[in-house]
């Protein structure tokens, strides 16, 4: 039977009441579509009972927080902001082991929700988990931030009752009841962008400067590379340095890869055919606006065997 986002807004409109009643929720939105779902059907179902943060970590892309303010802003929701930059750096201080920084953006996200669960007093947290999150943590791939029961978290540890009433959905069903519950386009439509972040597009050390030089490139790639059939495009930077020529002078220089992906389920993606003149675009602005770049290369291959982030 073909899904219908209207049954389903109006069922776990219901749910949701039934199992938050009076007490309050908060939900911790990054701008991406599924949370930005979740706060629209929690706002539907539970009205004012509603806490919607949004934890700046440093990790976003570039004014993402103001974006995000200014669309909850337009429909009557008030979005608590907390910057906590520098707890998550301070966590992410020299890891260079991928899983060790995707399980120190981890703990820091959730000891940090805890805190706002005491402060705001609330009693549970809604959290934008979709099917693909479910299966890519049962396969044991990587630790996927928020699958808390499968990774051995217990919720409680934290002071929460997680609820997840996205979890059977798949990206373009949440899309659909996206934009049932008003999301404009500009949010529906977003390309898939993981909890962790710009963490996951830098291999080694997660650092301010870093972070910097791969927001810029994001920005540019985002911009750039766009069309329906792509899932997802990002910029990743590496961690070795290729030998590149600045003013006629040997320089040792950062490598940034591209990647654009088309993918139904974020279970298997294969390489976008991107045309050359694209992509001599997108090169030419990232050597011009990302400092100390020698080096930008298109990453051809399919999931498996690679997965879509690097790591
Ligand atoms: P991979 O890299 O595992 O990614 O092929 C599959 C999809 O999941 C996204 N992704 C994440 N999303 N928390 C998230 O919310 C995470 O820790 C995480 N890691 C990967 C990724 O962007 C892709 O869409």
């Amino acid at each position: 039977m073909a899904f219908s986002p209207i049954k389903f807004i109006s069922e776990k409109t219901k749910e949701l009441k039934v199992k938050i009643g009076n007490s309050r929720a908060i939900i911790a939105t990054s701008g991406g579509v599924d949370s930005m779902t979740c706060a629209m059907l929690a706002r539907k179902s539970l009205g004012e009972n509603i806490v919607v943060l949004f934890l700046d970590d440093g990790l976003m892309r570039e004014g993402e927080p103001e974006e995000v303010r200014k669309f909850f802003e337009s429909v009557g929701i008030n979005l608590e902001i907390w910057d906590v930059k520098e707890s998550f750096f301070e966590a992410l201080k020299g890891k260079v082991d991928p899983e060790e920084k995707r399980i120190a953006f981890r703990d820091t996200f959730y000891r940090t929700l805890g805190q706002a669960v005491k402060s705001y007093s609330v009693d549970f947290l809604i959290q934008g988990t979709i099917a693909a999150d479910i299966v890519e943590t049962q396969k044991g791939i990587k630790t996927q931030h928020n699958v808390l029961s499968q990774i051995g978290l217990n919720p409680a540890t934290f002071g929460l009752q997680v609820v997840e009433p996205l979890r059977e959905l798949y990206k373009h069903q949440v899309r659909e009841v996206a934009k049932k519950l008003g999301l404009p386009n500009k949010f529906a439509e977003r390309k898939p962008f993981p909890g962790p972040g710009l963490a996951t597009r830098i291999i080694g050390e997660v650092v301010p400067e870093r972070v910097e030089k791969i927001r810029k490139a994001t920005k540019i790639v985002e911009m750039s590379i766009t069309g329906a059939s792509i899932f997802q495009v990002m910029a990743v930077l590496l961690s070795d340095k290729a030998t590149g020529m600045v003013q006629g002078k040997r320089m040792l220089g950062d490598i940034i890869a591209i990647r654009a992906v088309e993918s139904k389920d974020a279970l298997t993606a294969s390489p976008c055919k991107i045309p050359w003149a694209t992509l001599f675009k997108v090169r030419d602005r990232i050597l011009k606006e990302v400092p100390g770049v020698v080096k930008v290369v298109y990453d051809i291959t399919p999931k498996p065997p690679s997965t879509i982030e690097y790591i």
